[in-house]
């Protein structure tokens, strides 16, 4: 196992919580994430509590954003938040292309690849998740099904678009299950996406992170952040416990001794 810089572990809250609920949630990460040394945390919330983490987390090592974006810069399309108006709250991270919206909100590849140059544009970090079903890994596709997630945002903006931002590798087997990814898949898929990335990008594709999510736990933390092709993690039921969520930070940056 390789000591780790720059990890960047991510909570992704879902559609939890409450102002009361939130209100004690931050002030509590806020205390017990400060001694972190090189993780980078961050917090997508639901979009009405961004003020309050704008609030409360400006003097703090935090970063914030949202599980989601608008593609449009403005106008007519009742019920979008713009990239601009994330910006207002001084978010960092928006997660584009979860599975969980894919699925239920029928969102396109082309959606996702414009959301993504938007939250660009506007100096914000894209969460582009990308993973396979259990019947595609089953069918030895994963990794056409992956690349071709990752083509939908090249084909249109070209791969240097990649730098500066984050592919999380959420297999959606794994997600919301207690069965994560083993290492041995976990590694293989991440170091496929840096692969697919590079390859088609003309100059060197800088800062581009690939973290893992789905299932991430206390128990598995070192494992999967250990591994030289992970750079950190998407953290769903794990990050609504601060004790939980802590320990995953703390964990993650032991890994940097
Ligand atoms: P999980 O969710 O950690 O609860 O599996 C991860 C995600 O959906 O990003």
């Amino acid at each position: 196992m390789s000591s780790k810089e720059n990890v960047v572990i991510i909570g992704n809250l879902k559609m939890n919580g409450s102002l009361v609920f939130y209100d004690s949630y931050l002030k509590k990460l806020k205390e017990s994430l400060s001694n972190l040394r090189q993780v980078t945390v961050g917090l997508c919330l639901p979009y009405p509590y961004l003020f309050l983490a704008e609030r409360l987390l400006k003097q703090s090592k935090i970063k914030w954003g949202s599980q989601n974006v608008g593609k449009f810069s403005h106008g007519a399309h009742t019920g979008e938040v713009s990239s601009e108006m994330l910006k207002d709250f001084s978010s960092t991270y928006v997660i584009i292309g979860h599975s969980e919206r894919n699925t239920a909100y029928c969102e396109s590849e082309e959606n996702i690849a414009d959301k993504f140059k938007m939250v660009k544009e506007w100096g914000m970090t894209p969460v582009l998740c990308v993973g396979e079903t259990l019947i595609e890994r089953e069918a030895g596709i994963m990794e056409s099904v992956v690349q071709s997630q990752i083509k939908a945002v090249v084909s249109k903006y070209g791969a240097d678009i990649f730098s500066d931002s984050i592919v999380a590798y959420e297999p959606i087997w794994a997600i919301g299950t207690d069965t994560a990814a083993s290492p041995e898949q976990t590694n293989h898929m991440c170091n496929f996406i840096r692969k697919t990335i590079k390859k088609d990008s003309s100059q060197q594709v800088s800062n581009v992170k690939i973290i893992y999510g789905g299932s991430v736990n206390q128990k598995n933390t070192v494992q999967l952040f250990g591994l030289e092709s992970v750079d950190g993690g998407l953290i769903g039921r794990s990050s609504l416990s601060t004790d939980e969520f802590t320990s995953i930070c703390n964990l993650a940056d032991s890994l940097s001794n």
